[in-house]
């Protein structure tokens, strides 16, 4: 069996500012029978996230692109995945793919069908950028005291809406900073005491000291740049920061110099300033899914998704990222 093509997205260029359509070629592969202890694949949904804009983060040139897939088992020489089981697996921008040994089934997990949730969840609110949230405010921004400012950027995002939710959750005044009135409104409808839409505000320096009277206890930044130094200069004594993301930098052709910020304000305010990766925290997943999943049946966090349509539709779905044109996770259904 197999007799079956399987479209993938490859990189033929090295990305330079904005990636490019023509940095990529769609290619088509027949994919060989299956051999025992294998399976087959077929794609249902697909994520896009900013780290895939790293040329030393994305597969080599040549390589289909990196990443997460919801996909179904469509053929199986494997007894423990039946045809019909769906799966949560790093296939990459690929239609259908061939699963093979224990190498690649050490990152392949069935989603549970008990979960009420849309399959896509799996790739968003309960997937890496769920976690990235909870662990990256829980364990970083660590919330102490009821009441404390926490200031999130690109919060209508997939990591930043939840960031800020959970905030609100562990007692914390939340501000949000966007790219667009219609995300601010969004903002609001999720509980943010107050959100600002920085392409259109006179100075950020000023809606901080507006939003922020008693200034920023916890910082949890996606942007980074200018914006990362702005919120550093208002924190206070004892601050946190949680260095999730750095998207303004993400297609700069050149390379920003470091911090505009006197080690002097860092020392003097004793700030806390920590990068981390979400994977570090791999063997706690399930756990914060399991708590996450229950916030969102009893109606105290709420996820977006927005949903591009068809295999074909990947790039416009991945530089919408950079164009800020998503609410909530950006995923395509295949
Ligand atoms: N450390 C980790 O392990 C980890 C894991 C996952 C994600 N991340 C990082 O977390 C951040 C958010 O990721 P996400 O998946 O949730 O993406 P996202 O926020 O859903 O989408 C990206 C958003 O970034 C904003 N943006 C794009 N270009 C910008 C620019 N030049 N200046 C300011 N804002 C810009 C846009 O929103 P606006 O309309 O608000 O501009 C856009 O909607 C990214 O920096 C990502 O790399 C880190």
């Amino acid at each position: 069996m197999s007799g079956v093509k399987a479209r993938s997205w490859i990189k033929v260029k090295e990305f330079v500012g904005l990636p490019k359509r023509d940095d990529f070629k769609i290619v088509e592969k027949e994919l060989p029978a299956l051999k025992d202890g294998e399976f087959l694949v077929e794609g249902l949904w697909n994520t896009v996230d900013p780290y895939m804009r790293s040329n030393e983060l994305s597969n080599k040139l040549g390589s289909p692109m990196p990443g997460g897939q919801v996909a179904k088992v469509t053929q199986s020489k494997d007894k423990n995945f039946a045809v019909g089981d769906v799966v949560l697996g790093p296939f990459g921008w690929t239609s259908h793919s061939i699963c093979d040994g224990p190498a690649s089934l050490m990152k392949i997990i069935k989603l549970d069908p008990t979960i009420p949730l849309p399959q896509s969840t799996a790739l968003g609110i309960l997937g890496m950028p769920g976690a990235t949230s909870y662990f990256g405010l829980l364990d970083i921004c660590k919330p102490i005291k009821e009441g404390e400012t926490l200031l999130v950027n690109a919060a209508a995002g997939a990591v930043g809406s939840a960031v800020g939710q959970i905030g609100k959750i562990k007692g914390m005044r939340v501000v949000g900073f966007a790219g667009s009135d219609e995300k601010v409104a969004y903002l609001k409808s999720l509980g943010f005491d107050a959100a600002y839409n920085y392409k259109t505000i006179p100075s950020l320096e000023a809606a901080i000291k507006e939003s922020c009277p008693n200034g920023v206890d916890a910082f949890f930044d996606n942007v980074g740049g200018d914006f990362f130094d702005t919120v550093l200069r208002q924190m206070n004594t004892f601050g946190r920061v949680s260095v999730c993301g750095a998207i303004s930098q993400y297609n700069a052709l050149e390379p920003r110099k470091g911090i505009d910020v006197s080690s002097i304000t860092l020392i003097v305010k004793q700030l806390k300033i920590e990068g981390f990766i979400v994977t570090r925290w791999l063997d706690q997943w399930q756990g914060a899914f399991k708590e996450m999943a229950q916030w969102i049946q009893e109606g105290k966090l709420k996820y977006r998704e927005t949903v591009f349509e068809g295999f074909d539709s990947m790039y416009d779905a991945f530089v919408s990222l950079f164009k800020g044109d998503n609410i909530g996770k950006v995923v395509v259904k295949i």
